[in-house]
């Protein structure tokens, strides 16, 4: 994609892969807009990177949702890049019923707040003659761990969802981009992940992404880092048996 001269909106830009994208893209002189829920951290981010521009927004309240994307079309007509990045992880037992509350939290965010937010900002970014919508998935998409099995179904669902998308806008000015991480040292599933040594740290990841998003060959729109492509393409490999057991513990 074009690094510069854009103006970009990422939500889950408070934290994490979120807030390593927008400062990395600030620092190439793109004007970055972040979403998230934590007012705190939106001002110190702001504060950390001048001109970078925060918004309080729940992806979970629909309302919010056409709130904001009202507020962007007016305020901010320039906007040419979506990147839906915020979404949660929680562990599930599917044989209590109590996870039902668990799981449509994890669907209401990871997969309405992506499929609402595309719906209310696509007609803005298809009238651009250069845009993208980048959507993060997971690694876990393609390998699941039975211990979060909603969080990585909404993730093999955007990674569907994406493909169609992706064929309704060939032709416009809209690339459809996924990003797909492996297990990345973030808040994802709590404070102990940000220094898991099985984690690949997050300064890393960002880096090794902003080189693959701007290299104009990613193969089908898929951004995959070395570290998640072995889960990416274990079925194809033959080696989707070994990774599920490894991953659940066999
Ligand atoms: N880290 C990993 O290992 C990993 C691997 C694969 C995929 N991912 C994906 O990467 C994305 C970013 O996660 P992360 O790892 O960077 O974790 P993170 O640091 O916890 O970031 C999650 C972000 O999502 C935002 N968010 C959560 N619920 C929200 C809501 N209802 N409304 C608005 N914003 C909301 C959070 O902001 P507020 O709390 O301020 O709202 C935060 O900025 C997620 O989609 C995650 O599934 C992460």
């Amino acid at each position: 994609m074009q690094m510069t001269g854009n103006t970009i909106l990422i939500t889950g830009g408070t934290s994490g892969i979120g807030r390593g994208l927008a400062e990395a893209f600030h620092r190439l002189g793109n004007q970055v807009l972040i979403a998230g829920r934590r007012q705190g951290r939106l001002d110190e981010i702001m504060a950390a990177n001048p001109g970078m521009i925060g918004f309080q927004l729940d992806v979970q309240d629909p309302a919010a949702i056409d709130a904001f994307a009202a507020r962007v079309r007016e305020k901010v007509p320039e906007l040419n890049v979506l990147v839906n990045n915020a979404g949660i992880s929680r562990p599930e037992s599917l044989t209590a019923r109590s996870h039902l509350a668990i799981s449509r939290e994890i669907i209401e965010t990871n997969i309405m707040g992506v499929l609402h937010m595309t719906a209310v900002l696509l007609p803005a970014l298809k009238a651009k003659s250069n845009a993208a919508i980048i959507t993060t998935t997971s690694g876990l998409a393609f390998v699941p761990r039975n211990n979060s099995p909603t969080y990585c179904a909404s993730k093999a669902f955007l990674h569907s969802w994406l493909q169609s998308l992706r064929v309704q806008l060939r032709g416009s000015s809209v690339d459809v981009l996924e990003l797909a991480p492996p297990y990345v040292q973030t808040e994802l599933s709590g404070p102990h992940q940000l220094t898991d040594p099985h984690a690949m740290p997050l300064v890393a990841y960002i880096s090794e992404v902003m080189q693959l998003l701007a290299d104009p060959s990613s193969p089908d729109g898929e951004i995959l880092v070395e570290r998640v492509r072995g889960e990416r393409f274990a079925e194809r490999d033959g080696d989707y048996a070994r990774r599920f057991a490894i991953f659940n513990g066999f």
